[in-house]
């Protein structure tokens, strides 16, 4: 269903930033992700570790990358390992990767056999101090199930225990996290074709839909430009559902008078976008909804505003608490006029504020990157203020993807419909 557009130069590329930031005589392995199980032989849909991706473009399981990049035979400096031909699985599953393919995709000459790997790595271990290994250190991953990463770590610790360890992460991190023009460009196509799915829903949401039709309008527009759902389960949600920040059922009717709050979003080339709308199904807000709407919208712009090279994530959603703060009050939701109170203190301000505004976005939906460094430009973030009031069963959030470039930044969603009356208008225009 989906198709990759990315050119092997981009991986050449990556491998050669990331081979720059080794020590010396040094040998780095990286593994594909394993195909989970799902119930008796079934298995969960195959999705590639994005390290992997970010340096090979391979999305087969059971590749790894083996680099040494101080070796003196040329061909060994970097070798590509895909699995041993099978005829019989060839029968079951289509063709798998043929070293001339894999190596097309991923520019690397040397493509071997997964089954040689062992023998190979040996033999560079014997000339190399230092071994880079890759761990899932993104901040909210519990890494609860081991990853074929791990596995090989424990494989390592136990064959070569006095050989340097180190860690690959924070290098693959520090280069991922600010994106290439290339990724930029993927990453604003998502957004454009999120655009696409957004703008057919206001046709087609009116009372009576169910959210899981409202959810299959768009699988329709995403598969048929080529490409799927961004990296997490949609959230169709109407009424009090919008209240459940991470509601995915989406199994409920869209009624007359809800606000219907959607985070969807497509991938391209494994590239996420990451949007949120919140309209009204009946194509008009109630005052009431326009209100909280309209504070909503002025918080959305006012951090937006503040996200620049030199501010961290987390003076961004200070900010965005702050603006927040003082549109609860203006709603009358909250009584103190001591905002800075309210941000550090009130339990009632996380109960209609309970997440936060940003995080870095790329490969990973919720990607790599540190939340209090000073920010760079090339680095891509969504703001996503909200204001969740259950006892009136309204949530309305909305949420656009933030470039920073040198001078501020660029919104790759400025395109795509916001304003309260532009979207009362291309819903009754149908
Ligand atoms: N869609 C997940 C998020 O907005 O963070
Ligand atoms: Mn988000
Ligand atoms: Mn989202």
């Amino acid at each position: 269903m989906k198709k990759i557009h990315i050119n092997s130069s981009f991986f050449i590329n990556n491998r050669d930033k990331l081979s720059k930031l080794l020590l010396k005589n040094s040998v780095a392995v990286i593994n594909s992700n394993d195909i989970m199980p799902s119930n008796a032989d079934g298995t969960m849909r195959f999705l590639q570790n994005s390290d992997l991706f970010y340096l090979t473009g391979i999305e087969q399981e059971e590749t790894v990358l083996l680099l040494n990049p101080d070796n003196s035979d040329p061909e060994s400096r970097e070798i590509l390992f895909i699995r041993d031909y099978n005829p019989d699985l060839e029968v079951w599953e289509g063709k798998k990767l043929s070293p001339e393919m894999a190596s097309k995709i991923s520019g690397i000459k040397n493509v071997v056999e997964l089954s040689r790997f062992e023998f190979v790595l040996h033999d560079m271990l014997c000339y190399s101090n230092n071994i880079y290994l890759n761990t899932n250190d993104h901040s909210r991953a519990f890494n609860s199930v081991q990853s074929r990463d791990m596995r090989f770590i424990s494989y390592c610790k136990k064959n070569y225990p006095l050989h340097n360890y180190q860690r690959i992460s924070p290098l693959l991190y520090s280069l991922r996290v600010y994106k290439s023009p290339e990724e930029i460009e993927l990453i604003q196509k998502a957004c454009d074709i999120t655009g696409d799915g957004f703008k057919r829903l206001l046709k087609f949401v009116k009372p009576g839909v169910m959210e899981y039709e409202v959810q299959a309008e768009l699988a329709h527009e995403f598969i048929k430009q080529g490409t799927l759902f961004a990296d997490y389960e949609p959230i169709i949600a109407s009424g009090e559902n919008a209240c459940f920040l991470h509601y995915i059922k989406n199994n409920d009717k869209c009624n007359e008078g809800d606000i219907l709050l959607m985070d969807f979003a497509s991938a391209w080339s494994n590239y996420n976008a990451d949007m949120t709308r919140s309209i009204p199904v009946n194509g008009k807000f109630t005052k009431r909804q326009k209100k909280v709407y309209n504070a909503v919208l002025r918080a959305f712009n006012g951090t937006v505003k503040e996200i620049k090279p030199g501010k961290t994530v987390r003076d961004i959603c200070m900010i965005a608490r702050e603006l927040i703060s003082k549109e609860l009050v203006v709603l009358k939701l909250l009584k103190t006029k001591d905002v800075k109170d309210i941000i550090i203190k009130s339990p009632e301000f996380k109960k209609y504020y309970p997440h936060d505004v940003s995080h870095f976005l790329g490969l990973g939906v919720h990607d790599v990157g540190i939340f209090n460094e000073p920010l760079k430009a090339g680095a891509v973030l969504t703001c996503e203020p909200g204001i969740y009031i259950r006892d009136e069963k309204l949530g309305i959030r909305l949420e656009n993807d933030i470039l920073l470039t040198k001078n501020g930044n660029k919104d790759l969603m400025s395109n795509i419909p916001i304003e309260a009356d532009e979207i009362e208008e291309l819903m009754n225009s149908r």
